[in-house]
């Protein structure tokens, strides 16, 4: 793909769109625009199709979405599916009114259904109800990539979609509000080695797997498939492997440097026993994971550090 590309980054703030611009930016591309929601609002639509007009992008990285941890997609279901129906819409049908050459639409695994059997195939797509507690969320990216594929088949436009796993690095949300799991545990990993505490409690059994992929590492694959994948069927975007919560605690606290004991909460509800990608498609196109989850959460520690600047945030 040649590097003077015009290459709109929508969402480039975010956890995954500040590590696209940094993949980009990287492997030579510099005609990237972008526009913080301040600026462009994706959720109206005369904002979004003007700034779409101006700008007139030859590919997009559709990053922006509204996203939260369990407990904000329960408190609000429907902000979730609202929100991000109106920014998908806005983007991918302004997307194909200007004639975008080619745009990657980031979907989640989060739309596979709750019964899904792991590792979970492409082909699991629509088979069963989403899981319950995601279900807004989960309902909108179903219909962006279905809006993908049925304008493909209506209008030819070469509209594709990527389904991360769950996702951690620069650029992390760590207000326990709205955090997912792994920015959540370095945060608290933290507050407790600041505190000096010798225990720390996680929510539930600590038994169910998953699985964590940097946003960089996220970001190289979006790159990877943006180059070379122009298919109908959406593609699993993970590192292929998992572990268990309270593996995933040990780790974190072997990272942050604390010595702690590691105490389960069985009476917090586990959610599913195990939620791990079938990269096989992804593989198959040319790209595997480089980066190791323990060197990961070294990076997000980090930027953690950073931004907090080392102050007490119990
Ligand atoms: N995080 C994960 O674990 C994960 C896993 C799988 C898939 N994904 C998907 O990856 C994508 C990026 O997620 P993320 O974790 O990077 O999210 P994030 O850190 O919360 O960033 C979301 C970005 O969307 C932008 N945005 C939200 N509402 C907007 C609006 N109305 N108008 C314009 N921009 C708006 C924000 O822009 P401003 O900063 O300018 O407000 C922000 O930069 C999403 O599609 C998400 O579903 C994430």
């Amino acid at each position: 793909m040649t590097k003077n590309k015009k290459i709109y980054i929508a969402g480039h703030r975010g956890l995954l769109g500040s590590a696209v611009v940094r993949e980009l930016k990287s492997k030579g591309f510099d005609n990237l625009i972008t526009a913080t929601s301040d600026e462009v609002d994706l959720t109206n639509q005369e904002q979004t199709f003007s700034f779409l007009e101006d700008q007139k992008p030859d590919l997009i990285y559709l990053c922006a979405a509204k996203v939260g941890g369990i407990r904000a997609n329960m408190l609000a279901p429907g902000e979730f599916l609202y929100r991000n129906l109106a920014i998908q819409n806005n983007v991918i049908e302004g997307a194909r009114k200007i004639g975008v050459e080619k745009l990657l639409f980031v979907g989640s695994s989060c739309i596979y259904p709750k019964e899904a059997e792991c590792p979970i195939k492409e082909e699991s797509f629509m088979t069963g109800p989403f899981e319950p507690t995601n279900e807004g969320y989960a309902l909108a990216k179903a219909s962006g990539i279905r809006l993908c594929q049925f304008y493909r088949k209506q209008y030819g436009c070469n509209f594709i979609t990527a389904l991360p796993t769950n996702l951690f690095g620069i650029n992390d949300q760590y207000d326990p509000e709205k955090s997912h799991l792994l920015p959540a545990l370095i945060r608290k990993a933290h507050i407790a080695k600041i505190n000096k505490q010798t225990e720390i409690e996680i929510w539930g059994s600590g038994k169910p797997k998953r699985e964590f992929m940097l946003s960089d590492d996220c970001a190289s694959a979006l790159v990877h498939l943006m180059n070379n994948y122009s298919g109908e069927e959406p593609i699993n975007v993970g590192t292929g492997e998992d572990l268990s919560v309270f593996e995933l605690a040990e780790l974190t606290c072997k990272v942050i440097g604390l010595e702690a004991k590691i105490k389960t909460d069985p009476t917090k509800p586990d959610g599913m026993m195990r939620k791990l990608l079938d990269v096989s498609k992804l593989k198959a196109l040319g790209w595997t994971s480089k980066i190791s989850l323990e060197s990961g959460i070294e990076i997000a520690y980090n930027d953690f550090l950073t931004k907090n600047n080392g102050v007490n945030l119990a």
